[in-house]
């Protein structure tokens, strides 16, 4: 039974991960952030050589966007340093690599959804540092698999517990609709991530939900959905400025990838899961 350590578990991704593994007759060792900090080199060898798994699917990330950008130290540490930490250490031990990594690598001014290897122009520090660990991953290991996705929520902060939140405290709510995603369900990722692995072929993925929308249309779906009556007015980003810039288009083509079901489809099973509907 492949055995597979799972970094950053206690994280959205990181809880589907650790719930499905075993399901799919894999042994699973799943780690959170009290338990390893893949920013500490030391500590990363120790789990290694502790649990000796066939693959390592680093879910870690400091993934607060906005945060990064005046964190950028510890943004750096935990994006790139902690999949430097582990590409060197799996290369070293001869353990399969599968790092997790972002749509927001991209600068969002293609007119087409992004292909794996359109070139990556990040615009935010969260993007820097998320390319960083990538080319770190590709420059220190043979046996790396990188699996970039967008939108993600399940059990964590994200955007549709938000808007259900708001939802719940107003009657009418803005939203940006020039912005486009595909919203992407954490237990659908780990689905796709474990097809990826058992495929068995190395190399740059783009997995998400299949389809696309603006988080206009997506906030929409989310209050049709729960049933929760709530005027939802669309208006440009630049209404709302953040610290960190977003990609417009954050759609990547998934082609070549695990097939993952249509994201309204998704979303409606999440709300069911979530006991919302
Ligand atoms: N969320 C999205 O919309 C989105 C979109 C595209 C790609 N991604 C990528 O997908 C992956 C999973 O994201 P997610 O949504 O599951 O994020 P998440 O819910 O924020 O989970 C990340 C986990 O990593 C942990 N972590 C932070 N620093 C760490 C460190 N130094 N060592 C070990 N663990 C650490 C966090 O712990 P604490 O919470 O305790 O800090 C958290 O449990 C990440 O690589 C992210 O960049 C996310």
């Amino acid at each position: 039974m492949p055995k597979i350590l799972v970094t950053g578990s206690g994280g959205q991704l990181g809880l589907e991960l650790a719930a499905l593994l075993p399901w799919r007759s894999h042994e699973v060792v799943a780690l959170s952030r009290e338990e390893l900090d893949v920013a500490d080199f030391g500590a990363v060898r120790l789990a290694l050589e502790e649990h000796s798994p066939d693959i390592v699917v680093n879910a870690a990330a400091y993934t607060n966007v906005d945060g990064c950008e005046t964190e950028t130290d510890l943004a750096y540490r935990v994006n790139a340093l902690g999949p430097r930490n582990l590409a060197q250490l799996c290369e070293e031990r001869g353990h399969d690599l599968l790092h997790v990594s972002t749509n927001y690598v991209f600068d969002g001014k293609s007119e087409r959804p992004y292909e794996p290897f359109d070139a990556p122009n990040p615009i935010s520090a969260y993007g820097r540092t998320k390319l960083a660990g990538e080319e770190y991953v590709r420059q220190l290991t043979n046996d790396w698999y990188v699996v970039r996705s967008a939108g993600i929520y399940g059990r964590g902060h994200n955007f549709v517990r938000t808007m259900l939140r708001l939802g719940a405290e107003r009657d009418v709510l803005e939203v940006k609709d020039d912005e486009f995603i595909s919203p992407t369900y954490a237990a659908d990722l780990a689905e796709g991530i474990v097809g990826v692995i058992e495929g068995g072929h190395y190399g740059l993925y783009h997995l998400t939900n299949s389809g696309s929308c603006s988080w206009h249309e997506f906030a929409k779906e989310i209050f049709e959905l729960a049933g929760v009556e709530v005027e939802v007015v669309p208006v440009p980003g630049s209404e709302y400025p953040l610290p960190a810039a977003r990609p417009a288009n954050g759609v990547l083509s998934t082609l070549g990838s695990p097939e993952l079901r249509n994201w309204r489809e998704a979303l409606e099973d999440y709300l069911m899961r979530e006991k919302v509907i």
